[in-house]
């Protein structure tokens, strides 16, 4: 069993980044510039935003974390979103998923302006990706793909069982390793709550993506031998011997099922740091296409 070492790979990307970011400032252009948008004060989220920005600095990118409270109304939102969309020095933003209930998600995504959605959730880049017109990917798919191909991972004929649609991972990974393209051209089965015979399914599987967030929902009873694993879920689950009061468990039995696999995503340290490396990526494409 290989583990696939997102914290390692997602490093790399991260030089890589920097090292145009030193060729950027060299001729004197424009230094890329993410901004974040978060509103309340969900712990898991805060953190998430947080790494994000510390990536930028670690890059060399400009970076602004525009925090709102819980009681934020879907009108002050969209107008935060309106000064993002034209603040010429903002390359690309996010707005972090989940929002307070109170808040149309839908409305919100379709404000941001297409060209600066790094997390292509906007409809239109939605509908590019899925017509392979170049766009902006959703990073934890685009993290997904990018950590198969820098492993050789073979994606072609194969058979992939993707369990989740959530709009953010499994809908599209599994429109994306279907797709005529290098780690691609995959036999892909979406799976969700409503799937009869998952096990049944699961065990012809030789890729199986889990993007569920079910805390060790999958099994190594519901894996082939040499079955590759990507584990998409993060759950903190309470622990009082921790120092801070819970740990991290994905959606995979990692016990269980990496005595079965070829290759396996540890959580943390899998698809979590590759999907903000990407974020990156995704913001230097937006100074690129500028
Ligand atoms: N919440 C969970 N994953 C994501 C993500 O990739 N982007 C944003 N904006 N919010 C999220």
């Amino acid at each position: 069993m290989i583990l696939l070492d997102g914290k390692k790979t997602a490093a790399t990307i991260k030089e890589e980044i920097a090292i145009e970011v030193e060729k950027i400032k060299k001729v004197g252009g424009k230094i890329p510039h993410l901004a974040a948008l978060l509103v309340g004060a969900d712990g898991a989220s805060l953190t998430y935003v947080n790494s994000k920005v510390k990536a930028c600095q670690k890059v060399g990118f400009n970076s602004t974390l525009i925090e709102l409270p819980d009681n934020t109304t879907e009108e002050q939102l969209l107008y935060e979103i309106e000064l993002l969309n034209r603040d010429t020095d903002i390359d690309g933003y996010i707005v972090q998923l989940p929002l307070p209930k109170h808040i149309d998600e839908q409305k919100v995504l379709m404000a941001v302006d297409p060209h600066k959605d790094v997390d292509g959730f906007h409809p239109t880049n939605v509908g590019k990706m899925t017509l392979e017109i170049p766009t902006f990917l959703p990073a934890t798919p685009y993290g997904i793909i990018e950590l198969l191909e820098r492993y050789a991972i073979e994606t072609s004929g194969k058979n992939v069982v993707v369990i989740g649609r959530s709009h953010i991972v499994g809908r599209p990974i599994s429109i994306l390793l279907s797709q005529k393209r290098k780690t691609g051209n995959a036999t892909v089965t979406l799976c969700h709550s409503r799937t009869r015979n998952l096990k049944e399914l699961t065990l012809k599987a030789d890729i199986i993506v889990v993007a569920l967030g079910i805390a060790e929902f999958l099994k190594g009873d519901m894996v082939k031998k040499g079955a590759v694993i990507i584990d998409v879920g993060i759950t903190r689950i309470k622990d009082k011997s921790r120092k801070s009061g819970y740990r991290l468990a994905g959606d995979v039995d990692f016990e269980s099922v990496s005595k079965k696999a070829s290759y396996i995503t540890p959580v943390p340290g899998g698809v979590g740091p590759m999907t903000i490396a990407m974020l990156l990526k995704n913001t230097l494409l937006a100074v690129q296409n500028k």
